[in-house]
Parts: C-alpha cells; sequence; structure tokens
C-alpha cells in the first residue's frame, strides 16, 4: 500500500471559509482523500462539505482538535451525522469509542499529550509511544494520528519509533512541507500524511503558489516516493529538443528497463563505427538523417526510424541540416562504438 496523502481543507487547524472551492480543485486534481477540521465552520456547511468531498468519489476525514472532552464527543457525535469515512485526533478515547460504535467509521485518536491551538505535542519519545502502544491495543481505533513535527521531541525519531512499536496505521499531521520531509514519513513506515496549510498558502516546491499547483507537485512527490507507483508523466520531445542545442552531444531523456531513450542532434557525417554488443534504434524527429552502411545508403524521414544491428558498421549524416534523433539504445551503448575519437561522450546529460 502506498503512502497516502490527505489534503486537509485547513489553515492553522481551522476549516477554511472557502473549503469548497478549494475542494472542486482538488477533486479535478485527482486527490483521493480529503479532510476539514471540527472547528472554522458550521455543522451544515461540513456537512454538505463531506457530501461534496464522497460525491466526488474520495475518502472524507473530520480531525478533533477541540481539545476539552465536552466538544470531542459533540465532534465525534458530528462525525456520525455527517458520515464522515474517519475520525482523525482527540484524545479522549473512552468517550469517544461509544459514540463510533457500530458506525462503520474508521478512528485514528492522538497519541500523547495535545496542548494549545494549533495542537502541540508534548512529553517524551517513551511516554508518547507508550502511549500510542495503548492506544493501539484497543478495539475500535484502526490506526493513529501523530503530530510528529509538532511535537517538543525529535519528529524523525519520534515517527519512526512509534511506527515501529505499533501494527496499526499511522498518520503523521501537521507541518510537512517538502518532499524531503514526505520522504521521511515513508522511510518511519507511516501509512499517510496530512498537508492543509503548506498547499493553501502555496508554501510547497512547486512551480506556482496556485493550489492546483500545489497539489499536483504533493502527488507527484508522494508517487516518486512510493515506488510502486510512477513517477513519471508525458514528455514532450519538441520541448526536450529545444532544452539543447549542440550538435552530436546525446542526451538521456528516459529509461526503460536497462535501455536508454536519448535525444541528439546531428549535423553534418559522423563518425564510422559499430557496436559490439548493442542495437541502436534511430528515430527522426525533426529533419533527413542517412544512415551509410557499407553496402548501401539509407534515408530516414522526419517520423521513421530505423534498427542497426549490433556488429553492423554505420555513419549516421544529417542530410539538409540539423537533425533531430531520437536513440533507443542499451544503457552501456557509446556514441561512437569502438570507434573512440574526439566525438565520444561517455559521460552523458539528463534533458
Ligand atoms: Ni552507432
Amino acid at each position: 500500500m502506498g503512502l497516502r496523502f490527505i489534503f486537509m481543507l485547513t489553515r492553522n487547524d481551522k476549516t477554511v471559509e472557502d473549503a469548497e472551492q478549494h475542494l472542486a480543485t482538488a477533486l479535478a486534481a485527482g486527490v483521493h482523500h480529503i479532510g476539514f477540521k471540527d472547528v472554522g465552520l458550521p455543522f451544515e456547511r461540513l456537512k454538505d462539505l463531506n457530501k461534496a468531498i464522497k460525491d466526488g468519489g474520495a475518502t472524507s476525514y473530520l480531525e478533533v482538535v477541540s481539545l476539552d472532552k465536552e466538544s470531542e464527543i459533540a465532534s465525534a457525535k458530528a462525525a456520525v451525522e455527517i458520515g464522515v469515512d474517519i475520525l482523525l485526533g482527540g484524545t479522549n478515547v473512552d468517550a469517544v469509542l461509544p459514540v463510533l460504535k457500530d458506525t462503520g467509521i474508521q478512528y485514528f485518536p492522538f497519541p500523547g499529550k495535545i496542548e494549545g491551538h494549533p495542537s502541540v505535542l508534548s512529553g517524551t519519545i517513551d511516554e508518547i509511544v507508550e502511549s500510542a502502544e495503548q492506544l493501539a491495543a484497543r478495539d475500535g481505533v484502526h490506526g493513529l494520528d501523530l503530530l510528529a513535527y509538532r511535537s517538543t521531541e525529535n519528529g524523525t525519531g519520534l515517527m519512526a519509533a512509534v511506527c515501529v512499536a505499533v501494527d496499526k496505521p499511522v498518520i503523521i499531521a501537521g507541518s510537512i512541507g517538502s518532499r524531503d520531509r514526505i520522504e521521511i514519513v515513508r522511510k518511519s513506515g507511516a501509512a499517510g500524511f496530512t498537508i492543509g496549510t503548506a498547499a493553501l498558502d502555496g508554501d510547497y516546491p512547486a512551480d506556482s503558489p496556485e493550489l492546483e499547483m500545489q497539489l499536483r507537485a504533493i502527488q507527484r512527490d508522494v508517487a516518486g516516493v512510493n515506488d510502486h507507483i510512477s513517477p513519471y508523466g508525458p514528455k514532450s520531445l519538441v520541448q526536450s529538443f529545444a532544452a539543447f542545442t549542440d550538435t552530436w552531444n546525446p542526451r538521456i531523456v528516459g529509461q526503460v528497463n536497462n535501455m536508454h531513450v536519448k535525444l541528439a542532434k546531428f549535423d553534418g557525417a559522423f563518425t564510422w563505427h559499430y557496436h559490439e554488443s548493442e542495437d541502436e534504434l534511430f528515430f527522426v524527429h525533426k529533419g533527413r538523417l542517412m544512415i551509410k552502411f557499407r553496402d548501401r545508403d539509407e534515408v530516414i524521414n522526419e517520423g521513421e526510424f530505423i534498427v542497426v544491428p549490433h556488429g553492423v558498421e554505420h555513419c549516421p549524416v544529417a542530410l539538409d541540416g540539423v537533425c533531430e534523433v531520437m536513440l533507443f539504445e542499451p544503457t552501456s551503448t557509446l556514441n561512437t562504438g569502438t570507434a573512440v575519437d574526439e566525438r565520444t561522450v561517455s559521460d552523458l546529460e539528463h534533458v
């Protein structure tokens, strides 16, 4: 199971006034886990918000940040009435469990002692781990909501200690705003994490502070750290070729198992050579390419490709000026094959 990213429609521990609008953006960006807090908006609006999350095909989360017991019980009851999928947070487990009984709502309370608003987690790592173990052992508790980076202790160490100590999923909440932190969360063994303020304020490292771009950047980074989910999006040949101008200097643009996808600009004639064991594919993106063989010449036009088997001598020649070529060949392939000369490039740049 990959690391779960839960987008919180909240800033500084409160559900934001324009939550509905941000929700629409999140759903359009393909976010599948979306939450809000029990503070900030009236009950009726939270109820509508939850319905919109579910209608959008996402899983809904309500995080309890109210600290006193009465408010927490009220929030748990609200969660039941609203019909959220998962209740995060809160510390009054004895009071909340009977409210959630037989509702199907999953419950992830806070381990440790929580103080203040925005919430801060106090106590030593040992104390928090002990609390986590006790909570996780209870029926009706499905996981934990850990305020790792809101702790006075070392957040990374705390996360790892709690995740090792309990065998239920742990969600890391609060103050995650970079790919590095997401990677730490993943390595700790946590099941997921929440981001609210960082994305809403445009603080997550992305091309733009706009929420949609923020969410896409987070999703891309999550995909990257979840190694069974592809981090790749489409790549434009036009844009990739535009990124460099020098000729006879192939760039790596992708890899397929042990094969490189390379881009190169050819100008004039190259060096006669062959490859001991590597077959090469030349796809002409722009221009016209001639491959000279000892027995004949072949012209490859735009949109065409040719395979040159290993062991066969060949000499690529760009006709009509610069020719843009995409190559597909084993990672061990040297552009000049066995004929090493001044045009040999062994250390390729990526584009
Ligand atoms: Ni070659």
